[in-house]
């Protein structure tokens, strides 16, 4: 079933895609996925070189005339704000790769799904070349300044518009009814961070609707979709048992995570019964983590890997453990009103933030990744090898990195809040731990382009063509 804005015939490909295989890529509109996945993985490796930067302006002491130039707080905003757009820009693909095999027909239309792409890349670059001139927000994370906001908004609309009237017209599950829910919510708490509140505490206490309850709530919906796709994909388990488990994960995610916003509002000037709300809700919030590694070592248990699947399953897996240890464990660790009071805006922040955003995020995306590409540039078995190597790489190195800042933030929260001492002094007792950052950093863009270049260029296996 075709419509009249899919012009994508199913033989061309593009650069490295290669003719589609009906077998592997049903659809052809399903094609797009693969250039929102390849700038995701760009702007991946654009963030964390970024990243090292960063490391090196805590470790060394960086002569003036540089530091004009490149300033922590323009390059700290293209660190996020890469990541947040490279995130983003897969969670899109993903949708566009899922929709078609769901809802059993074409993308609504193919232009529309190109147009929007652009838009995003073309605000990326705007955004990325306006820090250099000091065009921002200041609000982290979502520092691009309001005129991109507008032109962000267009793109989620045309996004929303195009995948909503491809499942109106197709085939409805379970899971297009969470991904497309997901979606919507992620967009409409885009538009709470975008005017600007002269009451500080009114402006942070919009701004972490954006930020706590899309990783805390929306981005859930969307990869518990996502992710459930994959498992049905590759795992064969029945459809009706991943659907339940995903009503009931969510449902559990929902409720502890809005509830859970209140983590945040402790030291913002917010009333009082926060301290309450927050702890307590926000404690909550690991049980569905938990639920959700229990549910898929079980899944595992009773239905085997497939083995042409490993990879897949491989950073599958990996997104429920990683989201046990960064958000679940790390996270928990400094909730509690008692401790947070002490930790607050810290090193431990930093290093929850990048364990919780790699082991849930960055792997989901890269399960996805994983699971499309070789489809999509007409492989059916992938080599393997170089590919655990990437994903082994990677999660040991976040974890040194995530251990070092722990470290770091330990030492900070002694120092400054429990010696009182300044910060400088605290600054000089962490500098060798974010050396150790620095040096985990440089092992995970290693591994971060292995894993790029073999998305892009690996072989199909020769056991099973
Ligand atoms: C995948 C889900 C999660 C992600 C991606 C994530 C990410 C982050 C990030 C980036 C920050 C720093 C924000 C900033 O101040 O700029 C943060 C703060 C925080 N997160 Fe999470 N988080 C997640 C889940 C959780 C969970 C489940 C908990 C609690 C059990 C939690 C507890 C906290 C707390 C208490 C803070 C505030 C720290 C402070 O006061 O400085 N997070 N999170
Ligand atoms: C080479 C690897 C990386 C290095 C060396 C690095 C280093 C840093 C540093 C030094 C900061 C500033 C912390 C501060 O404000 O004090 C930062 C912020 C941040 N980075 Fe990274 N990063 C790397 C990779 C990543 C990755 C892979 C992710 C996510 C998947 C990530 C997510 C973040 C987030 C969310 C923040 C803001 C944290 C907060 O608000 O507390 N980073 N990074
Ligand atoms: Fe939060």
């Amino acid at each position: 079933m075709s419509t009249p804005f899919t012009t994508m015939s199913p033989s061309t490909g593009g650069l490295g895609m290669g003719p589609r295989d009906p077998k592997l890529v049903p659809y052809a509109s399903q094609r797009v996925a693969y250039w929102y996945f390849v700038s995701a993985l760009a702007l991946f490796t654009l963030q964390v070189i970024v990243g090292l930067w960063l490391a090196i302006s805590y470790a060394f002491t960086i002569p003036q005339s540089v530091v004009d130039v490149l300033p922590f707080g323009m390059t700290r905003a293209m660190h996020t704000n890469l990541l947040v757009l490279w995130m983003l820009l897969g969670f899109m693909g993903g949708t566009y790769y899922l929709v078609p095999e769901e809802a059993e027909r074409e993308i609504y239309s193919v232009k529309l799904a190109y147009f929007q792409l652009l838009a995003f890349l073309a605000t990326g670059v705007a955004a990325l070349v306006g820090f250099t001139f000091g065009w921002t927000q200041g609000r982290p994370l979502l520092e691009i300044p309001t005129p991109l906001d507008f032109i962000v908004v267009v793109g989620a609309l045309i996004f929303l518009f195009n995948v909503a009237m491809t499942v109106i017209k197709g085939k409805k599950t379970a899971i297009l009814g969470m991904l497309l829910g997901g979606l919507t919510f992620l967009a409409l708490l885009y538009l709470f961070g975008m005017p600007f509140y002269r009451n500080l505490s009114i402006d942070w206490f919009y701004w972490w609707w954006v930020v706590h309850l899309w990783v805390e709530g929306a981005w859930e919906l969307v990869t518990a979709a996502i992710l459930a796709f994959v498992l049905i994909k590759i795992t064969g388990v029945d459809r009706k048992v991943i659907e339940k488990y995903l009503y009931i994960e969510t449902a559990l995610f929902l409720f502890t995570g809005l509830a859970g916003t209140g983590h945040h509002y402790y030291w913002l000037g917010a009333p009082r019964a926060w301290l309450w709300i927050g702890g307590i809700f926000s404690a909550m919030e690991v049980l569905p983590i938990i639920a959700m590694v229990i549910d898929s070592f079980l899944t595992q248990r009773r239905h085997g890997i497939a083995i042409n699947n490993k990879v897949v399953w491989t950073f599958a897996l990996g997104t429920a453990v990683g989201h046990l240890v960064g958000a679940g464990v790390f996270g928990f660790a400094h909730t509690l009103p008692q401790i947070n009071y002490y930790t607050h805006g810290s090193q431990i922040t930093a290093s929850h933030g990048h364990l919780a955003f790699f082991g849930a995020y960055a792997l989901l995306n890269l399960t996805m990744f994983w699971y499309a590409m070789p489809r999509l540039r007409g492989i059916s078995q992938f080599r393997s090898s170089a590919a655990l190597w990437g994903f082994w790489i990677m999660c040991l190195s976040i974890l040194g990195i995530g251990i070092a800042m722990g470290v770091a933030g330990v030492i900070q929260t002694y120092v400054e809040r429990v010696m009182g001492e300044g910060f400088m002094t605290a600054q000089g007792y962490m500098q060798l731990w974010f050396k150790v950052v620095l040096f985990f950093g440089v092992i995970m863009l290693g591994g971060l382009i292995l894993t790029f270049w073999n998305i892009m260029t690996g072989k199909q296996s020769k056991e099973q063509q």
